[in-house]
């Protein structure tokens, strides 16, 4: 039997979009709903594009596990895929999806992790360190949320004159590149100490 994956996304969605397409040749699991804080979501068309169910759930929807929880029973979910939501996971489905959840960060964690650093702010701060380099990091979700196991790094070389929105360009390849196959060796056990 396939696993079933439920997608959360906040915007764009290229990840999303890049992950339904995968698992649609995939022996190991499939993406069966893609769920969105924002009714207006970028993600949501493209998903039903695809012919993939879409739900939007609220922030006090969220908050309140209890539905959201019916909602991934319902699809018969065994697995969360965070790419790009930008809402904290209750603790309520960190408990029901223990080890199961997980999200990609783009940026090498614990460097330019935690509060505030999402979307181009981790870029913008990436260039402002200097920094030489960056890259993608997929990982485990916990409560402290950019602190899970770490199941995969990649990165990527910085050039002196590259802007955030170029360094947000190479991670965001690496991203597409990476991204579905670590889940999917991920769901079929590959990443188990
Ligand atoms: C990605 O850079 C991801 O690392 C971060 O949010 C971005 C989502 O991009 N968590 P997209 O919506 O998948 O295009």
């Amino acid at each position: 039997m396939r696993k079933r994956i439920a997608i959360f996304a906040s915007g764009r969605g290229s990840n999303a979009v890049n992950i339904i397409r995968h698992f649609r040749c995939s022996s190991v699991a499939e993406a069966v709903v893609v769920i969105s804080n924002r009714h207006d979501a970028e993600v949501l068309g493209h998903a039903r594009e695809l012919g993939v169910e879409c739900r939007v759930i609220s922030r006090d929807e969220l908050s309140d596990a209890r539905n959201l929880l019916a909602m991934l029973n319902a699809f018969h979910i065994d697995y969360i895929v965070l790419a790009g939501f930008l809402l904290r996971i209750p603790a309520c489905l960190i408990d029901s999806y223990e080890g199961r959840i997980v999200n990609i960060h783009p940026s090498l964690l614990p460097r330019f992790g935690g509060k505030g650093m999402y979307g181009r702010h981790v870029h913008e701060a990436v260039v402002a360190a200097g920094e030489r380099i960056s890259g993608i990091t997929v990982h485990l979700v916990t409560e402290r949320f950019d602190e899970g196991r770490i199941l995969f790094q990649a990165t990527v070389d910085i050039d002196k004159t590259d802007t955030p929105h170029d360094v947000a360009s190479k991670v965001l390849a690496l991203e597409h590149r990476h991204f579905p196959e670590v889940v999917e060796r991920w769901i079929a056990g590959e990443h188990d100490a």
